[in-house]
């Protein structure tokens, strides 16, 4: 299964096109030198690798007694050394909500275009395999070279020399693949769980169905888009005859951070972004908010979350003619430090009642909003342009909870009145019941079809 390993040829492969283009990604120079070997073994590999994540991150908290896990943990963010690294696939949680966000994104929605229950798990098992070798700098099945001459290779080879990038995958079951039309089409309609529920519409909504739902949804996020790319490309490689690809979404420039000693990244509009948001080291905040339990009445989803996805386009023309008191008012934050308005620091607690009331902060806080914290991992997208002269930019919000009813659309409720909605609008949207992690051995929707 594991093959030869993603080789280095001591060359640097050529990068694909525009949208994947590797070199910005790649982080600080040198980093693919620490690329497995030609003809290494997978020790040989792994002695190379840096394993990272949190689990990862712990192991160097010890190392670093004294420093502090949150030093180690920003440095697991940003050192340029661990942009390379691997993140634990199996585990408790599946990687890529609560692990140190990468850089980029890309997101794929998929549709099941067979009614066959078996097949669908089978398929389930090999995307498992595959993703578990990807996400540790492995190639798919047996490689992409060196196979038989007759046969297409298994691997489709453009990550060939690269290194694992901190690829995560992670899996979500949309409300359509249990109910679909009326019909139970796999025989887990009674498995829904009532957190995942059809988003409502909201105000101002503009959804472009050909950009909405997908009964099955992979968040692929690595440092490198390359390797985020080719693992969705494999994924639905692997799939053919049972899931079509629906809608995609690359993402580049990180809008949110779980690890709050990073310095935090700007949004399209200048803004820094994920100043305040569930950091993956908030074990408690993340049992209260963000990890489903199993007394929430879907045992299969025990250490699981569910995942809300929106296609948020972002006026940057008309923002960009804005004055910067307005642009301050309306997020509720000084632009350069990122303080919240009256005060000094970006870290400084937020004051409401000094925001506007229409603030996006001060609507968003959990104060307005009993109390609810979402764990937010969003990337900024451009995507040519639009035909009338504007870009096609915006936000690819992704929000992680534990229940959809009293996360993301109770704030977005709250959100109706926000200033900022004159300068956005949402146009895709997606909502996904995503498992707990997988142990070694299992596979993805082993909690589901048991
Ligand atoms: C293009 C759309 C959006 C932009 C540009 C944007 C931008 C921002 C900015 C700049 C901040 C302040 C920094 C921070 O604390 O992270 C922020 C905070 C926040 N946003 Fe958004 N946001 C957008 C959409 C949304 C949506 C759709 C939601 C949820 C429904 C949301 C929820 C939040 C939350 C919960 C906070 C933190 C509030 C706090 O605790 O202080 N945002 N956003």
């Amino acid at each position: 299964m594991i093959g030869g390993g993603r080789t280095n040829d001591g060359g640097s492969p050529a990068a694909g096109g525009e949208s994947v283009a590797r070199g910005a990604a790649a982080g600080a120079g040198g980093q693919r030198t620490d690329r497995p070997g030609a003809g290494g073994t997978p020790s040989g590999r792994m002695s190379r690798r840096r394993m990272l994540g949190f689990g990862g991150a712990s192991l160097l908290v010890g190392a670093a007694a004294g420093a502090g896990i949150d030093r180690a943990v920003a440095a697991a963010d940003e050192g340029d050394a661990t942009t390379s690294s691997a993140v634990p696939f199996h585990g408790p949680h599946q990687a890529g909500i609560a692990t140190p966000v990468q850089d980029r994104l890309h997101f794929a929605a998929f549709d099941v275009v067979t009614g066959d229950r078996a097949k669908l798990v089978r398929m389930l098992k090999e995307w498992t395999a595959a993703a578990a070798a990807m996400t540790a700098g492995r190639p798919v099945g047996a490689g992409a070279v060196g196979g038989p001459e007759v046969s297409p290779p298994d691997d489709t080879g453009e990550a060939l020399g690269l290194p694992p990038s901190r690829l995560t995958l992670t899996i979500g079951f949309g409300p359509t693949l249990f109910e679909k039309d009326g019909k139970d089409r796999f025989g887990i309609r009674d498995r829904r769980p009532a957190a995942l529920v059809d988003l409502p519409h909201f105000p101002g909504d503009n959804l472009d169905p050909n950009r909405s739902g997908g009964d099955i949804a992979v968040q692929a996020c690595a440092d490198d888009p390359q390797v985020a790319v080719h693992a969705i490309r494999n994924l639905a490689r692997i799939g053919f005859g049972v899931v079509a690809v629906r809608w995609s979404q690359l993402g580049f420039g990180k809008t949110s951070s779980t690890t709050p000693d990073a310095q935090t990244p700007r949004n399209m509009f200048g803004f820094k972004d994920g100043t305040r948001n569930v950091a993956g080291t908030e074990t408690s905040a993340l049992d209260q908010h963000i990890w489903a339990a199993g007394r929430d009445g879907a045992d299969w989803m025990a250490g699981g979350s569910y995942l809300v996805a929106r296609r948020i386009r972002m006026h940057i023309e008309t923002w960009d003619r804005a004055s910067l008191g307005e642009q301050q008012d309306v997020i509720g934050r000084d632009k350069n430090e990122g303080a919240p308005i009256g005060r000094r620091r970006e870290h400084d607690p937020v004051d409401l009642p000094r925001l506007k009331p229409t603030a996006h902060v001060r609507l968003a806080h959990p104060d307005s909003n009993g109390g609810t914290r979402i764990l937010r991992r969003g990337y900024s997208f451009t995507d040519g342009s639009d035909g009338l002269g504007r870009l096609d930019a915006g936000l690819f919000f992704i929000a992680f909870q534990r229940d959809p009813r009293t996360g993301f659309i109770r704030i977005q409720n709250n959100l109706a009145t926000d200033a900022m909605n004159e300068y956005i609008q949402h146009v895709g949207s997606g909502i996904y019941a995503c498992p707990p992690g997988v142990r070694e051995g299992g596979h993805w929707g082993e909690t589901l079809f048991g």
